[in-house]
């Protein structure tokens, strides 16, 4: 099972499959989840426990082309410091439903564009968490930057707020390409953002780039790789271009005609993945690659690592809240989701209620379901036990295993311990999690399998 004849067998080409941040993934969230709901899973956070916090801030400075995140243009501060406040209303407001003793053990800022707030804003959300939920010492915090969005007065803030991690976002260096995808920026803005950033002293900086944009081809990738590998990132996101213009309506801005096809974009991905490879990246999971001591790598090995709507994360709470416009939040007990749109989240808060709008109760099913794609997507492999440990009958398991093994014949294989998807079938751990999916999603509103 290596060539591109037995990939596209499968799909890998024309299918348009979810990335299994979450399962069942968001297009399924219903209205059954409200406010109460939420309150009474944030209520069921024990005393003592440890959560981690998503903040999503959802502007932008400049709206590029290619961007599939939701988030708004502004030229002005204005509603930045309003949404500021309204955040802070709604960590009060969780802060009045959580038991005695809850601390952070995570945090995350993104969006948009969290450094859209000057350094006396940052101070202020940062100070508004703690003083709900203090951090735990060795607590990990992260923000994503645009490097075009960053000075030095927003870097010392985030930095005396306790930020660990940077994740820059890079997407690709050529210059032919960021003008088709609307995005401006010089290899020195970036650079230097690495530098102050490394400068504070922050233990880690992330970067995400895209393959599969227009124009974009082996050698140019390659490039872009390097100037990236110059930089010296701790850990990578190489993600594939999700074109999506009935989601993301400022896509259709793009030259269409000079995205590239399947095939070359699996050949993007490979020349991409072979370069971190050589520069000593671990490879995880399907497209995160991390120096040997970092947390995701060090995860990876323990069999810790996790899936979440960041992507992967070595995060083992149990709750992770998402506050914030169209944040999600995961709760044993399952999804919920803020209003998607900002004027109505705003409303609500300002209104002295949380904003959730819907979301999803796992049932049993969800739960083994869930596992079972988060394994793979995670591991490459499905343990039985891992699953049967959760409730799940031997019996009901190795029967889904064994009908992904019938399925996928030249790109599993059946184990004593459960199922194997084969290291030259990995472009396909997607499509094969899919199966596993009872849900079934048509194929609208998801990005392509590769
Ligand atoms: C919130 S954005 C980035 C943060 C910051 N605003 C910036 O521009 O650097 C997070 C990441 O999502 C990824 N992303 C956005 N649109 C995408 C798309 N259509 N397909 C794949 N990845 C996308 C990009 O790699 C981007 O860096
Ligand atoms: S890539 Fe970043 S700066 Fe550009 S529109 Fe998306 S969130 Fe905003």
């Amino acid at each position: 099972m290596n060539t591109t004849a037995q990939l596209a067998r499968h799909g890998l080409f024309d299918a348009r499959v979810p990335r299994y941040t979450s399962y069942p993934t968001a297009p399924q969230f219903a209205g059954g989840v409200d406010g109460d709901r939420f309150a009474s899973w944030l209520g069921a956070v024990p005393e003592g426990g440890q959560v981690s916090l998503y903040i999503h801030v959802p502007f932008c400075r400049r709206l590029c082309w290619f961007c599939a995140c939701r988030t708004q243009g502004t030229s002005s501060d204005a509603p930045v410091r309003a949404y500021l406040d309204v955040l802070k209303a709604e960590i009060a407001l969780l802060g009045r439903h959580l038991a005695p003793g809850v601390r952070l053990s995570r945090m995350h800022w993104g969006g948009g564009t969290p450094t859209l707030m000057d350094a006396a804003m940052i101070a202020e959300l940062a100070a508004a968490v703690e003083a709900v939920v203090p951090m735990v010492p060795g607590a990990e915090f992260s923000v994503e930057i645009d490097p075009n969005e960053l000075d030095d007065t927003r870097l010392d803030a985030l930095a005396a707020a306790g930020m660990t991690r940077a994740s820059i976002g890079v997407q690709d260096f050529d210059p032919v390409i960021q003008k088709a995808i609307g995005r401006d920026q010089s290899y020195e803005i970036t650079a230097r953002a690495a530098e102050t950033i490394r400068a504070r002293g922050i233990e880690s900086l992330n970067a995400d780039i895209l393959f599969g944009l227009p124009h974009q081809s082996l050698d140019r990738i390659s490039s872009s790789v390097q100037k990236l590998l110059s930089l010296s990132p701790d850990r990578v996101a190489l993600y594939g271009y999700a074109h999506v213009p009935w989601m993301a309506k400022r896509q259709s801005l793009l030259p269409t005609d000079d995205l590239p096809t399947p095939e070359q974009r699996l050949a993007l991905f490979e020349t991409a993945r072979r370069l971190f490879a050589w520069d000593g990246f671990g490879e995880i999971g399907i497209d995160h690659f991390a120096r040997p001591g970092d947390g995701l790598a060090r995860a990876q090995a323990e069999g810790r690592l996790r899936r979440n709507f960041q992507g992967y994360t070595d995060d083992g709470a149990t709750a992770l809240i998402g506050l914030g416009a169209s944040s999600i939040s995961r709760f044993p007990q399952g999804y919920a989701q803020n209003a998607s749109a900002t004027s109505a989240y705003i409303r609500d808060i300002r209104d002295g209620k949380f904003a959730t709008a819907r979301g999803h109760v796992f049932s049993k099913e969800d739960k083994w379901r869930g596992r079972m794609i988060e394994q793979l997507m995670c591991e490459f492999r499905c343990d039985t036990s891992a699953i049967t440990s959760l409730g799940a009958r031997e019996s009901w398991v190795r029967s889904v295993l064994a009908g992904l093994a019938a399925h996928f014949d030249d790109a599993t294989r059946l184990t004593p311990q459960g199922l194997q998807i084969l290291p030259e079938a990995r472009p396909l751990t997607r499509v094969i999690a899919r199966a596993v999916d009872a849900y079934h999603l048509s194929g609208a509103g998801h990005s392509s399998a590769i």
